[in-house]
């Protein structure tokens, strides 16, 4: 495709790792994941890279079995909030759940995040995948995955329809006449569906960037609907281009299906590149690190994908055992695609926990390999850009001054940000306030 955008990235920083074991390499500081100096550092290397975006995932609901990172982390709101006032370019993107959440709540911490950041903020809408939220929310039961995707899609209407209770001119603030703001320009949303009754109008205005930018990350069939429906950007997972190239078609057609441009949402698949001066030096640091990985805590990792279900009773050296329908209300694409590639490939219980636990992905060698992977990728619309997740926390240092530099040689990164918000630099569309566009119509027509 000529004219094609420049690639995106991300930086998603996950304190002492994604993997079960990673906190014990020698590099990873064991307070990562509580550790304010860490994650400032991580997304001033992510700035300095002129990455669009760092981002931080989440979950409402632990036990002993979860991965260390998830055992005491940083809440993504308040994080992205102290690291607005450590960058000033870079994107801020966190996870928060429609499933366990008020519109009106979310509405207002994403919008004063916004606001803080002047325009950088971007909410990740996950509809949890973990039964075990409910009981910290007082829920008699987890809602089943088609109700939370249908709780979802309301809630996002809300949340929408909250931050353009005011219009961008609404506050006036004059001192001399006392007027501090239009009436006419304020707005009650009076929503009243399925799953929220909300009157508004909400208490904080629109920032720069209109409204935050929405990512969507779940790959089901209902998710992908969605993220054709409403996501800005879609934070998705592939073990190989072919299977991305699908992905991103089905969201691109989803998208124009619900009237939009394919160029209104940007698909980021998240990678975890390793980076090394030859091939031989990055694959010994894949192997320092699934070194570090037991079979125990592979298959305490596994499990969780499966509503925690108890993979050590079962042997470990046979076909990957038939657990029915489990997996279905939770990581629904996660568990199917597992279940389906142990089948197809015939592998046993201990290759998928260790496959899980450490995934061996493609983006493993040196600078000019990944760069290469990177550009192919963009080119055959696998990726509109990546959501970049290595391994050891230096992995990102080293992508930034290894990888990036080749991809800027190429011209196809950015040599400095073209915006200063998120939607301007991701190169998506501003959304006009709906009342004042209301009202721009009616003036034309009337
Ligand atoms: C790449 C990716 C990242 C995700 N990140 C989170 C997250 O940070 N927190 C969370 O609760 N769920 C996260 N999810 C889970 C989804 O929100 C969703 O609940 C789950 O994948 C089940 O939906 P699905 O079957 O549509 O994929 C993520 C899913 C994917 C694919």
């Amino acid at each position: 495709m000529s004219n094609r955008k420049q690639i995106k990235f991300g930086a998603l920083i996950h304190g002492v790792g994604g993997n079960v074991s990673v906190w014990r390499h020698p590099e990873v500081p064991v307070d990562a994941s509580v550790n304010f100096e860490f994650y400032k550092l991580q997304a001033q290397t992510a700035e300095a890279g002129k990455f669009d975006l760092v981002f931080i995932a989440d979950g409402l609901y632990i036990n002993e079995k979860s991965i260390p990172h998830f055992l005491n982390r940083f809440e993504p709101i308040t994080i992205l909030s102290a690291l607005a006032a450590a960058t000033s370019h870079i994107g801020l993107v966190g996870t928060l759940s429609s499933s366990y959440s008020e519109p009106f709540t979310v509405a207002r911490q994403f919008g004063s995040l916004d606001q803080i950041s002047s325009g950088r903020a971007g909410w990740n809408v996950v509809t949890s995948p973990l039964e075990g939220s409910a009981k910290n929310y007082g829920k008699a039961e987890h809602p089943s995955h088609d109700e939370r995707y249908r709780i979802a899609e309301e809630f996002l209407q809300v949340a929408q329809g909250l931050w353009d209770s005011w219009e961008d001119d609404a506050f006036i603030r004059d001192k001399e006449s006392g007027v501090f703001f239009d009436p006419d320009k304020l707005h009650t949303l009076n929503h009243k569906g399925a799953y929220f009754s909300v009157q508004g109008p909400l208490n904080i205005a629109r920032s720069k960037q209109g409204q935050p930018v929405i990512f969507q990350a779940g790959s089901s069939e209902s998710g992908k609907k969605l993220a054709g429906k409403v996501a800005d950007a879609v934070f998705t997972g592939h073990e190989n281009i072919k299977e991305a190239k699908q992905f991103y078609k089905e969201i691109k057609d989803n998208a124009i299906a619900s009237g939009r441009s394919a160029d209104d949402v940007v698909i980021l698949p998240g990678i975890g590149p390793i980076i090394g001066a030859t091939e031989e030096e990055a694959e010994r640091k894949y192997e320092e690190i699934a070194g570090l990985v037991s079979i125990d805590s592979a298959l305490n990792y596994l499990g969780r994908f499966f509503e925690h279900h108890d993979f050590s009773q079962y042997p470990l050296d046979e076909p990957f055992p038939d657990v029915g329908e489990l997996g279905k209300n939770s990581f629904r694409s996660g568990t199917d695609k597992i279940k389906k590639q142990a089948k197809e490939q015939n592998l046993t219980l201990r290759q998928v926990a260790l496959r899980s636990a450490t995934p061996r992905g493609e983006f493993i060698g040196t600078p000019r390999k990944i760069a290469d992977l990177i550009q192919q990728w963009n080119e055959e619309e696998a990726a509109d850009g990546f959501i970049i997740h290595t391994p050891l926390p230096s992995g990102l240092k080293d992508f930034v001054e290894q990888v990036v530099p080749i991809l800027q040689e190429r011209g196809l990164y950015r040599t400095e940000y073209e915006a200063d918000t998120l939607r301007g630099n991701l190169g998506i569309p501003f959304p006009a306030n709906r009342y004042t566009t209301a009202k721009n119509t009616a003036a034309v027509n009337g």
